[in-house]
């Protein structure tokens, strides 16, 4: 199979460079960006990512100086393109005026990689520097009106650089001109159909099993399962031991239905383990989200020795294996410039450790959450299964907020000032929330919209405009129910994990996900975290609503559902007992994760 090498110049842009390549049929690999020349002789093309560098800083992300040696097609995207210019002896200047967000292309040479595309095309900038005199043996194939060099080549060598960026979908003919570099530089064949990898999967489980047992945690979720399918598929279901670990920090009711759906499914024995208490008393007290996951992940690992010490796996040579897919794998460094943003529970090191020692079995470590589900669909995995939300290891406990103190709310005179001006009011909560800004983990606070209905054309900018003005803030929620506020009223109430508090949880998450699927919302949306938020007013708390699309997770725009439905969806929530108030989250991810934490 021919393989595309993406160099990671940091940040997450060469996810969606490697996610647009497969989705055209050529499988692509994210590797270090100063991975030797060596290895990148092996694919039949590079393409270099962008990244929040500038190639004038001294520590800027470097790949080896004789990258821009080698004999195969290359394509460098925005910082790419810079460091290609600056390698290949052209000139750069520093950016005064930063060019952001859409631009005019004018394609000046009719080239291959613009085949069959009109000479004027929108596309999407987002650079400071720029080159300002071509390599040797470059010309220029595209300008815009503030970049004189947008898109540049040396058609003798295959090299190709591009300021703007082809992967995101702004750019109008983006996956155009990838698949022209594809198919008409590389000379790539389509070969890439991740259905077709089942066979290849099964050998590979067979490889690093060697003849052991597999022990798989399962969560319910589609990645766990169709791991675990492919396993016992490849080794027979005598090889394999499935259990399912309730923390009580799952959806209600989900504990018994993954029993019944693993027993109808055939596919041998899943134990449950009862582990309630343990990770409740594990956490009591624990306020801080990153220590939450920390514990979670150590008791996880804790009950799985204690699964491995009991008695059918004595005398037995275990591996451990896990559901892990491909960002996960690189959002936790396997890539040098990726920054950890949070500690994923399937890389916490006592896991690290069983990798080092060659006893995990990752099944999908080189999948996209889309092909694991084109994988399900292979296996027969019903589609209930293989459509699921994705539902995060630490379930409802990251998604049931915790604070130490109680602070009365109080308004925010600038916050409030823009909120004004869009007809709005707001105030800032002392609550926080993770967050994404510039590549790496913010933890900032709440602001609360209110007064103004469910208009996303007006509510979506203020959103943007709130947190990049005020960067204590990285969230932003409207006020579904009560509509009006006096920030007076309303208490951030200390409160810590409690099964009180998880309950009420689980209630709201059982009326939002059948209102969803009621309203043929379930399958229009990439998820929707429900979120309790000690925010009180009489006692009670807060449910928030994290609707949001997206293709992988790892970017994701709020979800725009109906003003009319969300009142009744605000209706039924408020009618619990112990709900005060209904939010709806309006932030983009960056600049905040799709979980609140
Ligand atoms: P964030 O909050 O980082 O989430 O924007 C991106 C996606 O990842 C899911 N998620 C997890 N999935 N284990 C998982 O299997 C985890 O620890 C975890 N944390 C977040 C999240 O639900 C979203 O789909």
């Amino acid at each position: 199979m021919e393989k595309i090498a993406v160099l990671d110049s940091g940040g997450q842009y060469c996810h969606l460079i490697a996610r647009k390549v497969r989705e055209l049929g050529v499988y692509a690999e994210i590797l270090p960006l100063g991975t030797t020349p060596k290895k990148l002789a092996r694919y039949s093309g590079v393409i270099i990512s962008g990244g929040p560098s500038s190639v004038f800083d001294k520590a800027s992300p470097q790949p080896k100086p004789s990258l821009f040696g080698l004999p195969i097609p290359m394509l460098g995207i925005c910082y790419g393109h810079q460091l290609m210019a600056q390698h290949l002896e052209g000139k750069l200047e520093r950016g005064n005026a930063n060019e952001y967000g859409r631009a005019d292309l004018r394609v000046r040479h009719e080239h291959p990689l613009f085949l069959e595309l009109p000479l004027r095309q929108r596309v999407w900038m987002s650079h400071g520097d720029h080159v300002t005199k071509l390599p040797p043996g470059f010309e220029t194939l595209g300008d815009t009106r503030q970049c004189s060099v947008a898109a540049m080549g040396d058609l003798r060598r295959h090299y190709y650089g591009l300021q703007f960026h082809p992967e995101v979908i702004h750019t109008a003919y983006g996956a155009e001109i990838l698949r022209n570099f594809l198919l008409r530089v590389c000379r790539c064949r389509m070969d890439w159909h991740p259905e077709d990898s089942v066979v290849k999967i099964f050998d590979k489980i067979r490889r690093t099993v060697k003849g052991r047992r597999v022990l798989f945690f399962l969560s319910g979720g589609v990645d766990s399962t169709v791991a675990y399918a492919l396993t016992v598929k490849a080794i027979g279901p005598e090889n394999v031991h499935g259990v399912y670990v309730d923390t009580g920090f799952m959806r209600l009711d989900e504990t018994r239905e993954i029993q019944e759906a693993f027993s109808h499914l055939g596919y041998g024995r899943v134990d449950v383990v009862a582990a309630r208490g343990q990770f409740l008393s594990g956490l009591r007290d624990v306020v801080d989200p990153e220590k939450k996951r920390q514990i979670i992940g150590r008791l996880f690992v804790d009950v799985q020795e204690q699964v491995v010490e009991r008695e059918e796996f004595g005398g037995h040579d275990w591996i451990l294996g896990q559901g892990t897919i491909y960002p996960d794998r690189i959002e936790s460094g396997a890539s040098s410039n990726s920054a950890v943003i949070k500690t994923h529970h399937n890389r916490v090191d006592s896991i690290t450790k069983l990798i080092e020692q060659g006893r995990i079995l990752e099944p999908l470590e080189d999948f996209y959450k889309d092909e694991v589900r084109k994988l399900g669909r292979v296996l027969g995995l019903p589609d209930a299964l293989v459509w699921r939300h994705p539902f995060p290891g630490p379930g409802l406990a990251i998604r049931c907020l915790c604070t130490r103190s109680t602070s009365k709310v109080q308004a925010d005179a600038g916050i409030d000032g823009l909120a004004k001006a869009a007809g709005y009011r707001g105030f800032l909560l002392p609550i926080r929330s993770v967050g994404v800004q510039g590549d790496s983990r913010s933890y900032a606070k709440l602001t609360v919209l209110h007064g103004g209905p469910l208009d996303f054309r007006s509510l979506l900018p203020l959103a943007t405009a709130i947190t990049n003005k005020h960067p204590q803030t990285n969230r932003v929620v409207l006020a579904l129910a009560p509509k009006r506020w006096r920030p007076g009223e309303w208490t951030v109430c200390r409160a810590t994990l409690t099964r009180k508090r998880i309950s009420l949880l689980q209630e709201a998450d059982r009326i939002v996900t059948r209102f969803l699927h009621g309203q043929g919302l379930y399958g229009r949306i990439w998820q929707c975290p429900v979120v309790l938020v000690p925010l009180s007013r009489s006692g009670g708390e807060t449910i928030a609503l994290r609707p949001v699309t997206s293709v992988d997770g790892m970017t994701a725009e709020a979800a725009q559902i109906p003003g009319a439905k969300m009142t009744e969806l605000a209706r039924q929530l408020m009618a619990l007992n112990g709900v005060d108030a209904v939010l709806y989250d309006l932030s983009h991810k960056p600049p905040s994760t799709i979980e609140w934490e």
